[in-house]
């Protein structure tokens, strides 16, 4: 598992540096605004509109991940040039809506400031106990390559979509998910007067579907219904120092780091 996962890993990394090879071809090896303080400064502006409601205001991560670490993982300008114009096809991360190619070079000298001198550190536990305790809390809800449950958000890509800080704060302090993001909590009772719970994937004025907690989906009339809430709070449990210890969480997030994609392999 732990060798598959490297192997992988360094396939992804093989792959990403060719397609950073090929597409560099046309680009200027650095940034051709790297040190210049007014690029730098357009590039704080541009940054904070584009790219802080995911990445932060120091660049740390929020909904995207920790991006301060990049430079010293050994991305090149480059090659961050070329996600940050084309994005990460299939994830949140899309281009900047009309962003001019030098717009995107003065955004990298800006973040090339906030920059760290090392990569993110990686979790020190043990990814092995981790997937356990995943596979007896959290798999019921969410799938990792294809395999567990729907009512939850798809983890296989969280390692490299969330940061470290994302990942406790979600396990910790609880979830929050977004409206209109498939995963908002609903109750309601059927005219039958059957209580059905679960996370609202559609709805109009007269219809909504459910993502019911006994995982199929369903949906309902709204005018053959007795009571349709839409409760705060997520469906996902906050797991406490009580439900799940400080060792325990750690090994957890070595884990949650190695999902870096879909594994097709793995059926
Ligand atoms: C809607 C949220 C969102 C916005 C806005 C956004 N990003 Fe991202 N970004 C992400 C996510 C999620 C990823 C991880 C994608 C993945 O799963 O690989 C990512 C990945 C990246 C990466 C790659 C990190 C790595 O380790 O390879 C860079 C660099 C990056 N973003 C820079 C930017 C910049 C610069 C902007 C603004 C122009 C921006 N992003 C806007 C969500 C966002
Ligand atoms: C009862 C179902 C359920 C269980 C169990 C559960 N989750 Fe979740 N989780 C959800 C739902 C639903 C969401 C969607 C967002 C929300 O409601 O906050 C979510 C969101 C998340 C997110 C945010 C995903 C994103 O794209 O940002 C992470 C990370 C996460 N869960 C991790 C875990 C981990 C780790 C465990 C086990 C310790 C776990 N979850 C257990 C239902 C669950």
């Amino acid at each position: 598992m732990a060798n598959r996962t490297r192997a992988l890993l360094t396939l992804a990394c093989l792959a990403c540096a060719a397609t950073g090879w090929l597409a560099a071809q046309d680009l200027p090896d650095g940034n051709p605004y790297t040190g210049d303080a007014e690029a730098i400064r357009t590039g704080m502006g541009l940054y904070r509109l584009n790219c802080a409601d995911c990445h932060g205001v120091d660049a740390t991560g929020v909904r995207g991940p920790d991006i301060t670490g990049v430079w010293a993982a050994g991305r090149t300008d480059a090659g961050l040039f070329q996600t940050v114009r084309n994005g990460v096809a299939g994830t949140e991360m899309i281009p900047p809506r009309r962003a001019r190619d030098d717009e995107i070079w003065k955004i990298l000298a800006y973040l090339r400031t906030l920059a760290t001198p090392t990569a993110a550190a990686a979790s020190t536990g043990d990814a092995a106990n981790g997937a356990e305790i995943f596979g007896q809390n959290c798999s019921g809800c969410h799938r990792v390559n294809a395999a567990g449950g729907r009512l939850g958000p798809d983890l296989s890509r969280i390692g490299s979509a969330r940061s470290r800080a994302t990942l406790i704060s979600h396990v910790r302090e609880g979830s929050r998910p977004r409206s209109n993001s498939g995963y908002a909590p609903v109750a309601l009772t059927t005219d039958e007067g059957r209580a059905v719970r679960g996370v609202t994937k559609n709805e109009d004025m007269f219809s909504i579907q459910v993502m019911e907690v006994e995982g199929r989906i369903q949906g309902y009339a709204k005018d053959g219904l007795e009571a349709l809430e839409k409760p705060d709070g997520s469906l996902m449990p906050v797991f406490g120092p009580d439900r799940l210890s400080d060792a325990d969480l750690e090994d957890l997030l070595a884990y949650l780091e190695t999902l870096r994609g879909f594994d097709p392999a793995v059926p």
